[in-house]
């Protein structure tokens, strides 16, 4: 039996659930034709950081006002344009060429907290042929003084003026840290969020015993880390009608298929890739294709979210209920 992987996402009719998600090897041709190759059915390029177009903006006022000190002190807050691995010039140049030589969409990224220049750079993107537009909203809260309420407000902002700005199909790219993130997807639809990409994987600091620096280390994911995209969008689906694509922690086909079957239209994998090379999309699809054969699916539609909290037979396993639960039948083993 030949199973079907087809599924849509952003409206787009993809030839499979597995997606490349924004990491280096998004950010070349040369990445991208090797992730097309590999069986990728859409892929996200890295972001453009709102640092790095700001500090471009700042650049041209800075060239304009020649002599001004704010803009020198301006700069020196930001990371340089050199820093990052690609410029603004040069990723839509990719962007461009990506979209001439490959088949699959091209999802273009943006990564930011405030609205800033990024209606802008949307329409830049949406010119130079993006297929999609992700946007990342990364915040770390440390101001004693903003509310979460506060912090949400600007994000369905900025969420709005793209959305205005531009008429690409639009994902928001979330992390998992809202009080409420099932309403917080509802509002993001509501000013215009065509999906959710859940979860964007917050990175944490840490210390360097010997140097007694704190520094930023980045540690790829793990299986478990999957949990939390599949416990979000079992809750989602079925309650909320948008595009969902599951990220963090898909590391092997039984990862994917079980953020499929709570409901995840499609799976970004990352991390993996990192680890293995592209190529491993090969090996997670034929995983995929062997357990839907042996379980008598015979496409993803059909397994797509058939055990989502609206489908499950026991959608306690989602609440609180089974917090209780796994620790009582956990504790009861040392009674
Ligand atoms: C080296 C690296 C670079 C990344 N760059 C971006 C980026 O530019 N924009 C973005 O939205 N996410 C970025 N991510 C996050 C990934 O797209 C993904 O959401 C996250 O790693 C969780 O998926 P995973 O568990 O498959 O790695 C990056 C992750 C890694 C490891």
């Amino acid at each position: 039996m030949s199973v079907d992987l087809r599924t849509r996402y952003l409206g787009f009719e993809l030839s499979g659930p597995l997606v490349a998600s924004a990491s280096p090897l998004t950010g070349t041709l040369e990445g991208l034709h090797r992730l097309q190759a590999a069986g990728a059915s859409l892929a996200v390029m890295p972001s453009l950081f709102e640092e790095q177009i700001e500090h471009e903006e700042l650049a041209l006022l800075a060239l304009r006002e020649y002599g001004s000190e704010s803009f020198a002190e301006a700069l020196d807050y930001q990371p340089a344009v050199g820093d990052f691995p690609i410029g603004p010039a040069a990723y839509l140049e990719t962007l461009r060429q990506a979209r001439k030589e490959l088949a699959i969409p091209i999802c273009a990224s943006l990564n930011g907290c405030t609205a800033g220049g990024w209606a802008h750079y949307a329409r830049e993107l949406e010119q130079a042929g993006a297929s999609a537009l992700e946007l990342n909203v990364y915040v770390v809260a440390t101001d004693l003084d903003t509310t979460g309420a506060e912090l949400e407000r600007r994000m369905l902002d900025l969420v709005a003026i793209v959305r205005a700005a531009v008429s690409l199909p639009l994902a928001v790219k979330i992390g998992p840290g809202f009080s409420a993130p099932a309403h917080m997807c509802r509002r993001l639809v509501e000013v215009g969020a065509d999906g959710g990409v859940l979860f964007n994987r917050y990175l944490r600091p840490d210390v360097d015993l010997e140097k007694l620096e704190l520094g930023p280390s980045l540690v790829l994911s793990d299986s478990y880390e999957a949990r939390i995209p599949l416990q979000w969008i079992g809750i989602l689906r079925g309650q909320l009608d948008t595009s969902l694509a599951a990220s963090s922690g898909v590391h092997t086909a039984e990862d994917a298929l079980k953020l499929l079957l709570v409901g995840a239209d499609v799976v970004m994998v990352t991390s993996a890739l990192l680890k293995y090379g592209p190529a491993h999309l090969t090996t997670l699809e034929g995983g995929i294709r062997a357990w839907m054969e042996r379980h008598d699916y015979a496409s993803v539609a059909q397994l797509k979210g058939s055990l989502s909290r609206a489908n499950c037979p026991d959608p306690s396993v989602y609440e609180r209920a089974n917090y209780m639960r796994s620790l009582i039948s956990y504790s009861a083993k040392f009674g």
